[in-house]
């Protein structure tokens, strides 16, 4: 298996970021719905509000230094030719999907960030750092990027869970082995 992708299927550089950040949304989900709904002076999971808060700003930027480079990635080498058992409605569906996950990769983080940043809340990264605010109390901003964050929140989750269920329809109704596409060590195109 090469690092990048090829005609012969995705690189090993793909996979892994893949599944990396597959991982990282589901925290940022589990971290979204628990610190919101939280208790302010209570514990979920062992963790404070503001701990939980301090993951997800963490996390979520971490997430956006590896769309970065996902992105970057996703433009260097060829990319492996569609599934020969996807129909044109599928590789249109597809096609959309991935146009949108890319584009939440980089909205969600982003909004996010403006969100805490203009209205003041600042990034607290990891429990250590202290990140500059480089823009300071701008309340119109806070509204919109935290709707923004909302509403893309909402896209991602419906992008994803089509993502999810056309590939589990393949791999497990039509057994053709879409998934393997995207498992290590196995480049081949079923
Ligand atoms: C990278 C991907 C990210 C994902 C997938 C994500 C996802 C979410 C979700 C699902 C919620 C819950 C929305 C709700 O139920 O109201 C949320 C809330 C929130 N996120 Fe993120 N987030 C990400 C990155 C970030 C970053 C980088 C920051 C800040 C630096 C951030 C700050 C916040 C804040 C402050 C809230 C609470 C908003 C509210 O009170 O309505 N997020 N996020
Ligand atoms: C359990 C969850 C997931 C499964 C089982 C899954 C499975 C797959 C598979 C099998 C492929 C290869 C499809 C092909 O043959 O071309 C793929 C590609 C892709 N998936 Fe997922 N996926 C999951 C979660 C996610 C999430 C959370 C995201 C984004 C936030 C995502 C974004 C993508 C993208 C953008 C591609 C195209 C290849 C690339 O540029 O990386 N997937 N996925």
């Amino acid at each position: 298996m090469s690092l990048l992708n090829s005609t012969h299927g995705y690189g090993g550089l793909t996979k892994a970021l893949h599944w990396l950040v597959a991982v990282l949304f589901g925290f940022q989900y589990l971290a979204g719905a628990v610190m919101t709904r939280m208790a302010p002076n209570g514990t979920a999971l062992g963790l404070t509000q503001s701990a939980w808060y301090n993951w997800h700003k963490s996390i979520g930027l971490v997430a956006l230094a590896i769309a970065l480079v996902r992105l970057a990635n996703r433009n260097l080498g060829d990319l492996p030719p569609w599934a020969p058992s996807l129909n044109d409605g599928e590789k249109r569906f597809i096609h959309r999907a991935e146009q949108l996950m890319y584009g939440a990769m980089l909205v969600m983080p982003v909004s996010g960030f403006l969100y805490v940043m203009a209205g003041g809340y600042g990034v607290h990264l990891f429990g250590h750092w202290h990140l500059p605010n480089p823009i300071g109390a701008w309340p119109l901003l806070e509204l919109t990027s935290r709707l923004v964050h909302q509403v893309a929140g909402i896209a991602l989750a419906v992008a994803v869970l089509g993502h999810v269920g056309l590939v589990l329809r393949h791999q497990l109704f039509f057994r053709d082995g879409l998934l393997r596409r995207m498992l290590p060590g196995r480049s081949g195109t079923p």
